[in-house]
């Protein structure tokens, strides 16, 4: 398996998941477009760990919710690497709270980063996408995006929203050589499971048949095959990467 000579743009690699992705693809040959918002102190870092693998890399800072960066952002990326082969919607943020506590803003920052925000990137790369008549996009979902969470009602919405918007551009994209696949994540070792009590931490452990949490390199993993040749039959379909914690 491999991805030498693609360009991947991976939104929210800064850090965590979208770190391991980048690395992973430069694993395997790919040059790399780190989006993440500006101010990243990660997004540098990542840029000069894909450089020391041998491979081409840049960061390019946008908000994704905002339709005006992403377009900013497609047409950044194709400057300076001339095309975009493989789009990871890898960008996404928590507000957790009851139903009853949230408030409008809670519910519309996270519905306008982990959802919207892949639509602009999705609708900005396919024009390109299409005209190149090839290319493959993979959006991180999540377990509770299957299943529901209390106190992520928001988050599990966004999360099933990515599911359908999954499904609905592999169903328009495939006449033109396009996959679009997601990934269903269940807890993995990240900045954004870091904030977690640990007796919440532990509950959730229980839950998961293999007994621990995932680390970013098995979603990597899986996102690394999506984007590859290999997976070139599978579009519209969700894996789920999560120790057997739910099993659809
Ligand atoms: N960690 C988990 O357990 C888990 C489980 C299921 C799904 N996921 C999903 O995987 C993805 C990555 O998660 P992670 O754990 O690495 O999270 P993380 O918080 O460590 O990293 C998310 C990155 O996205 C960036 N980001 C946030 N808002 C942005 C915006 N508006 N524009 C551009 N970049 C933005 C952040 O700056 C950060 O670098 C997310 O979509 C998340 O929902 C994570």
């Amino acid at each position: 398996m491999n991805l030498l000579n693609r360009v991947a743009l991976i939104t929210g690699g800064g850090r965590g998941i979208g770190r391991a992705i980048a690395l992973k693809f430069a694993d395997l040959g790919a040059d790399i477009i780190i989006n993440d918002i500006a101010g990243s102190e990660g997004a540098p870092q990542v840029v000069a760990e894909v450089e020391a693998k041998g491979r081409k890399a840049t960061y390019i800072p946008a908000d994704i919710s905002k339709a005006d960066d992403v377009t900013a952002l497609i047409s950044k990326s194709i400057e300076a690497f001339e095309k975009i082969d493989i789009l990871v919607n890898n960008a996404g943020i928590t507000r957790d709270k009851l139903i009853v506590r949230m408030s409008d803003d809670d519910w519309d920052l996270v519905l306008n980063i982990n959802l919207k925000g892949a639509f602009l990137c999705t609708r900005e790369v396919l024009k390109h996408m299409m005209r190149q008549r090839s290319g493959r996009i993979v959006s991180l979902a999540s377990v509770v995006g299957l299943m529901g969470n209390g106190g992520q009602a928001n988050y599990s919405a966004s999360k099933a929203g990515i599911i359908a918007l999954t499904k609905s551009t592999a169903k328009e994209a495939a006449p033109r050589g396009i996959t679009a696949n997601a990934i269903a994540p269940g807890f993995i070792d990240t900045e954004m499971t870091s904030h977690l009590k640990e007796e919440v931490k532990q509950l959730y452990e229980k839950q998961i048949p293999l007994g621990h949490y995932g680390k970013p390199e098995d979603i990597a993993n899986a996102a690394a095959f999506l984007a590859s040749d290999e997976a070139g039959y599978i579009t519209g379909q969700v894996l789920s990467v999560n120790g057997g914690m739910l099993m659809p």
